[in-house]
């Protein structure tokens, strides 16, 4: 069954524990927390204290923190005792990928690596058995409600030919972009069983069925 992770960056934030609770209820499999530093990404987001925050208004809840950040190991102690589950980097983020993973895992966290439209899917290759999570952005990282590049598709294709040939089974998640009846399928056709959607969740008319529907992809 394909899983889904509403990005809370189309939430309303003067009403995120009860935007997050309500698609939680829905059936949603994990909350997607996307943080920007100005730096790597042309914006800003938010960071540990509201990823703090919300771990203690939702202590069940599965935080799947998506790092837009340069120099993510300087981080990732912070973000994992602030309560997240799966920290997923940006492979284009910084030099020391490896051991940045390193670091995610030896918090107890799931190590999740991230890829830009324009990178290819085999970067990713070398680091695979250590992953709980590959990302394939499906936008340029930075702002919610882009359209989505089908370049993505290929490159799931061939992250899901990696993984069954060296028998891997990491989360193959897709973000940005991804939409209930167009390329929610396309994406579940390419490989991917972990849908990211923001506005197609947050903006839907009605929350809980958007969420089921990306649920039966
Ligand atoms: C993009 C973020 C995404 C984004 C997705 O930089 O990483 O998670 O919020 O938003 P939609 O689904 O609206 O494209
Ligand atoms: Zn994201």
């Amino acid at each position: 069954m394909t899983k889904v992770s509403p990005s809370i960056l189309s939430a309303d934030f003067a009403r995120l524990g009860a935007d997050c609770k309500a698609v939680l209820d829905a059936g949603a499999d994990m909350i997607h927390f996307d943080v920007m530093d100005g730096h790597f990404v042309d914006n800003l987001s938010f960071g540990l204290p509201v990823l703090e925050g919300l771990r203690k208004a939702l202590p069940e809840a599965y935080f799947d923190v998506h790092l837009m950040i340069t120099n993510p190991l300087a981080y990732v102690r912070e973000f994992a005792a602030a309560g997240a589950d799966c920290i997923t980097v940006h492979i284009e983020s910084s030099d020391n990928i490896r051991s940045t993973i390193a670091a995610i895992r030896a918090c107890g966290c799931c190590a999740g690596l991230a890829i830009n439209p324009n990178t290819p899917a085999e970067t990713v290759f070398p680091y695979l058995d250590k992953l709980s999570l590959v990302l394939v952005m499906g936008v340029t990282p930075g702002h919610g409600g882009q359209p989505f590049q089908t370049s993505a598709l290929d490159k799931l294709r061939k992250l899901r030919a990696e993984c069954e040939r060296r028998g891997l089974h990491p989360m193959l998640s897709v973000d940005g972009g991804v939409k209930a009846a167009t390329t929610g399928p396309q994406c579940v056709e390419a490989g991917a069983n972990v849908l990211v959607a923001g506005s197609a969740v947050f903006c839907a008319e009605d929350v809980e069925a958007a969420v089921q529907t990306f649920k039966a992809l």
